[in-house]
């Protein structure tokens, strides 16, 4: 898709990224275009997760700015911040959903907190979201009693049950089987072909990043900053000689 044409939904602007006074990433400048998949790549432990967490207003940057439509999602007062809030899903590394709590109250937990609907509209967007992720029968489970790729669904499901236009995924596919994993990028796939949804995939997975990004942000580890934001025909092609060795390295691996 011709991701240069559409309208930016998320700046990041001199971005620094920061533990205490150790930083993890400084220099980060990108955007993130309404119905892109970019998928924010690197090396285990390279902060990538650090990002995130600031991304989502979780954390706050050692420096710099995000703005989403435009507003500083770390400037914004309380009311607008839970506004802004409400316009992504996001699916965290551990999965982290509710061990007390079953599948289905796990997702209806934020539509009760934010949508207004009532109960029974509730639990029928709640079903609705599990079966897209092939998780029909899970409802009244309790988390402990699926497996952990049926967590994983469980979790983005969650991520997913406010309809949110901007998504956020980190590691989406990690420790779920080779089939499983190619499943889940398919549905990444089909949610921004279908709903139009932009999705955000943090991964260390070059497979899978190659798979389904648009474009890809680099994070180099030596360096601590992003080294290039492409397509990923272009960084096969012509991308800096040390993201193409880590891609090409990635393609040799399973070879
Ligand atoms: N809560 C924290 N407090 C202090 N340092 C942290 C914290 N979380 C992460 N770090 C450090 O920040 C750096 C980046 O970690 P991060 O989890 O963001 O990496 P990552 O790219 O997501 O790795 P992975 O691919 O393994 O998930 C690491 O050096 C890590 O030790
Ligand atoms: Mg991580």
């Amino acid at each position: 898709m011709a991701a240069g044409t559409q309208p930016v939904l998320v700046q990041a602007i001199g971005l620094q990224v920061a533990h205490g006074d150790q930083v993890v990433l400084h220099g980060l400048d990108f955007d993130i275009r309404a119905g892109e998949v970019l998928v924010i790549l690197g090396a285990s432990g390279c902060g990538k997760s650090s990002l995130l967490r600031d991304l989502v207003g979780l954390g706050r940057p050692h420096a710099g700015q995000v703005l989403l439509d435009g507003q500083d999602l770390h400037a914004a007062s309380a009311a607008q911040g839970r506004q802004l809030r409400q316009r992504f899903g996001v699916m965290f590394q551990a999965g982290a959903l509710w061990s007390a709590l079953s599948v289905g109250q796990n997702l209806m937990l934020p539509l009760r907190l934010l949508s207004g609907l009532p109960p029974a509209a509730q639990a029928r967007q709640a079903r609705l979201k599990l079966a897209l992720v092939g998780l029909d029968g899970s409802f009244d489970l309790m988390p402990a009693q699926l497996s952990g790729g049926m967590r994983k669904r469980a979790a983005l499901a969650r991520a997913l049950v406010l309809d949110p236009p901007l998504l956020y995924l980190d590691e989406p596919g990690s420790g779920l089987d080779p089939l499983n994993a190619a499943r889940l990028d398919e549905l990444v796939l089909q949610l921004r072909q279908h709903l139009g949804t932009t999705v955000v995939l943090v991964t260390h997975d070059i497979q899978s990043a190659l798979a389904v990004a648009d474009r890809v942000l680099f994070l180099d580890e030596d360096t601590r900053t992003m080294t290039a934001l492409d397509s990923p025909a272009r960084l096969l092609s012509h991308g800096p000689a040390a993201v193409r060795r880590f891609l090409h390295r990635g393609q040799e691996a399973l070879a």
